[in-house]
């Protein structure tokens, strides 16, 4: 199998920009890889000269907290209680880039007055200048917080496996992100796949929501099942260079892809987007049913 290095760039990419990257990294399925590839994300965006954030919204426990081996005494609940400043509670990862803590204080954002409201926005305007790209990990699931955060993000990009089940939940989340939260493009990765079992995943994916979806999806690459992954993640030595090519392939499409400008205001409009979703109430009508013919891929 050919391993290779993510190897540092020796000349920074970083170009004047008035507003960070934010990708959400989402999946249907719980367990299939998002919190591994939001770490991996932040690693490279950092070798590559960006200033990163990592936010873990993820409210379980598996999160990057535990994967960095940090711990992390505060979270945004700290900062709706007028407690801490946002710039106070993010913490280092030892990797080079910053991880913001969600913990339960993002279930707060669902019933948000309006002073709290003003309080969040003028603290993630605060910090937005002082990163280029801000990579959000998800929970598992159709849950408001995770169509809060993926909707109102620059970017999303999905993670699936060649489990049946995980391309039935991609396609649910995918159907209503899209139906009713404004979101069309997704960029997608297939775990725990070889190339071609990807490819063959990715079109079943595709020929589905071709077929029932107005959305564009991108396939940006996969990632074998690979016992450096696991070894890594058990040892909370999350990057090795043991880990298979087709990593940093997938990880340079997910950061090169063009920028969506109408979407890229940044933490700003990431806030506010999230932020008046909670306080209009909105619901998410889990839209679980599936088209007839999808079926699983092997
Ligand atoms: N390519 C891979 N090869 C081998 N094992 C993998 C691979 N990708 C992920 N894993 C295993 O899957 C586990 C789950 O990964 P991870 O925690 O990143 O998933 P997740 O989608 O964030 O899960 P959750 O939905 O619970 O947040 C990891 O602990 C790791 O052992
Ligand atoms: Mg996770």
């Amino acid at each position: 199998m050919t391993k290779s290095r993510l190897q540092p760039e020796t000349q920074p990419e970083t170009q004047p920009q008035t507003s960070p990257q934010v990708i959400a990294v989402a999946s249907g399925k719980g367990g299939v890889g998002k919190t591994f590839f939001s770490l991996q994300l932040a690693s490279h965006a950092t070798k590559l000269g960006k200033r990163v954030l990592l936010m873990d919204a993820d409210l379980g426990l598996a999160n990057a907290d535990v994967m960095l081996g940090i711990s992390a005494p505060e979270s945004i609940h700290q900062v709706l209680q007028g407690q801490s400043r946002l710039k106070d509670i993010i913490v280092d990862s030892g990797h080079g880039f910053d991880v913001l803590p969600g913990g339960s204080g993002l279930h707060e954002l669902t019933a948000l007055a309006t002073a709290q409201q003003q309080l969040l926005l003028d603290e993630m305007s605060a910090i937005s200048s002082d990163y280029d790209v801000v990579i959000i990990d998800t929970a598992a699931g159709i849950s408001d917080n995770v169509l809060y955060f993926v909707s109102a993000s620059e970017s999303t990009l999905i993670v699936l496996t060649p489990d049946p089940t995980s391309l039935t939940d991609a396609y649910a989340l995918i159907k209503v992100l899209s139906q009713q939260r404004d979101t069309d493009h997704f960029m997608v990765i297939i775990n725990q796949a070889d190339e071609r079992e990807a490819q063959l995943v990715f079109r079943r994916l595709l020929s589905v929501a071709d077929r029932y979806l107005n959305v564009h999806l991108e396939l940006m690459g996969h990632l074998q099942r690979d016992p450096s992954v696991r070894n890594s993640i058990r040892s909370q030595s999350p990057f090795s260079e043991q880990f298979p090519t087709s990593l940093a392939t997938a990880l340079d499409a997910v950061l090169h892809n063009p920028r969506d400008t109408s979407r890229s205001s940044g933490l700003r409009f990431f806030w506010q987007h999230s932020l008046r979703n909670a306080l209009n109430g909105e619901q998410a009508d889990p839209a679980t049913e599936m088209p007839h013919n999808m079926g699983g891929i092997r």
